[in-house]
């Protein structure tokens, strides 16, 4: 099974920004985690702070994967042009945040990706990943 997690913008700080709301660790790290833990899994990863490009990975990890971890960071917030992105494509997404988005500011309540995700997870730190990839598990 092929599963491609992509990262939105300032997720490459994980571990160094705000380690009061999204945790001590670093997201390299836990990947290595996450492959340990699921060897069958070919596990691709990607992180962008540029609309476009996580656009572009969309496009492609679309059409050649069996599913997407899609955490967009604000992006998830304010683009309609990523929410399209997930309409477009094949692979199913489901839609991560590692806080609570809900017990947050109220401009995190809103996403333009859950509507067309088939599922969405947030809260549980960095667990929230791992949490997205059992589903796609069947687990
Ligand atoms: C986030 C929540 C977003 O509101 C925020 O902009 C992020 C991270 C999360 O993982 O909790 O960058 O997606």
């Amino acid at each position: 099974m092929k599963i491609c997690i992509i990262n939105g913008p300032n997720l490459n700080l994980t571990g160094i920004r705000e380690p009061e709301i999204y945790g001590f660790s670093g997201f390299d790290q836990y990947i290595s985690t996450l492959r340990s833990e699921f060897p069958d899994v070919d596990l691709d990863y990607f992180q962008s702070n540029i609309e476009g490009e996580l656009i572009n990975k969309l496009h492609e990890a679309g059409f050649e994967t069996d599913g997407i971890i899609l955490n967009a960071g604000a992006y998830t917030h304010t683009s309609v042009a990523i929410g399209d992105a997930v309409e477009a494509i094949k692979a199913p997404v489901v839609e991560v945040h590692m806080s609570n988005v809900w017990a947050r500011e109220e401009f995190r309540h809103f996403s333009y990706i859950s509507s067309a995700a088939a599922g969405v997870i947030a809260g549980f730190g960095l667990g929230s990943y791992r949490l997205a990839l059992l589903n796609f598990l069947g687990r």
